[in-house]
């Protein structure tokens, strides 16, 4: 739906998987890589890397003005960014990599990858399974958010797009954006107890410290994230079935947000609970760390990456973006030797 704006007949949906499945895995030099790094890289880093890096593997064979070549490339990039994640989780372990099983369904073979061994037989629970798909659909796409305009911002050069891509995994790292999932499971560990939300809240709202009320808020959602709301209640209906209905963290998520949006402060300046406030629960119940949860993030969101570089370079009025900036300092500047400075 995301690359060619119609969903595909049964037919095309066969030859699409397909594809998926014969780009899994990775180029066995790749995999060294990654034993350069120390074993508590954070995830985001080394994800942001070996994605830059299939441009070394791939860029003679990636013309971006071949369309055979842009699709190899989109369904290269959505294909191996499960495997690029995990083997980063596996790598902190000091695991050995699990390859990638393409007789399971996408998102099994993600939880796969994460959490089988190869000394034991591990099962891949359907309700995780189900749960992370909804995530990854939640989080695919959404028209020009900072990690997406950076790739359009950096793919509009005619750059090797696998470094464009590495660019939008940077930019979604920042606490701001798609950092903000693991930065909520941590404040809210802080706050520890919804006895201390008040405090927290004062702490927020006298601004002196700079700390934010992480999850809330959005650019352009100032009357609720829709995606929260349906995240909300998934979290109810997983931690349920996963007989965690009584999570703590998940209770002091619902009264946090209950008080918050109670507060003239958020009332005024529009401040929701958006796609981030509740994922990282979702997450931590299925078993993935927090140094994860961007990643996983990445994983959705390259769909939407590839589809709107795919769109732009099909475009034939490409031009390279360039923001233009208003200078508001001195006309004039008298050099003054180092000597004299
Ligand atoms: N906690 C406390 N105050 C906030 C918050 C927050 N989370 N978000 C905004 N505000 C306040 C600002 O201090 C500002 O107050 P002021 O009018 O007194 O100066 C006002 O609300 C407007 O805030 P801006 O920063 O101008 O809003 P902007 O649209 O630039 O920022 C952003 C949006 C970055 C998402 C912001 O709300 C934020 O930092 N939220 C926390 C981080 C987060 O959850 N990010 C994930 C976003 S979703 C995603 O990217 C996938």
């Amino acid at each position: 739906l995301l690359q060619h704006g119609e969903l595909p007949n049964k037919a095309e949906l066969a030859v699409f998987t397909r594809s998926i499945m014969r780009h899994t895995m990775l180029n066995e030099w790749l995999l060294r890589f990654y034993r350069s790094f120390h074993h508590n890289a954070h995830p985001m880093a080394m994800v942001a890397t070996i994605v830059a890096s299939l441009a070394a593997f791939y860029h003679d064979s990636t013309n971006i003005n071949n369309d055979r070549h842009r699709e190899i490339f989109s369904h290269r990039m959505i294909a191996k960014l499960p495997t690029i994640a995990a083997a980063s989780y596996k790598h902190a372990l000091g695991q050995p990599f699990i390859y990638p099983r393409n007789d399971l369904d996408y998102c099994a073979n993600v939880l796969n990858m994460l959490f089988s061994v190869p000394c034991e037989p591990y099962e891949v629970d359907p309700l995780h399974a189900k749960a992370l798909d909804l995530l990854f659909i939640l989080h695919a796409d959404h028209e020009q958010n900072a990690s997406t305009s950076t790739v359009r911002l950096a793919g509009s050069t005619g750059c090797n797009p696998y470094t464009a891509m590495s660019a939008g995994v940077s930019a979604l790292w920042g606490p701001a954006h798609g950092g903000a999932n693991e930065a909520v499971v941590d404040m809210l560990e802080k706050i520890g107890d919804v006895s201390h939300v008040p405090d927290f809240l004062a702490r927020v709202k006298d601004k002196a410290g700079g700390v934010r009320l992480m999850g809330f808020g959005h650019r352009v959602y100032k009357n609720f994230d829709p995606r929260a709301t349906i995240i909300r209640e998934m979290c109810h209906q997983v931690l349920g079935k996963l007989g965690q209905s009584n999570n703590p963290l998940f209770e002091l998520a619902l009264r946090l947000e209950e008080i918050a949006l109670k507060d003239d402060y958020f009332i005024s300046r529009k401040l929701y609970p958006n796609v981030d406030f509740y994922s990282g629960i979702i997450y931590r119940a299925l078993g993935i760390p927090r140094e994860m949860f961007t990643v996983m993030f990445a994983i959705a969101r390259t769909a939407g990456w590839v589809a709107h570089w795919s769109e732009m370079i099909a475009d034939p009025t490409l031009k390279i973006a360039r923001p233009r900036q208003l200078y508001t300092g001195p006309t004039q500047r008298d050099y003054v030797p180092v000597t004299k400075r």
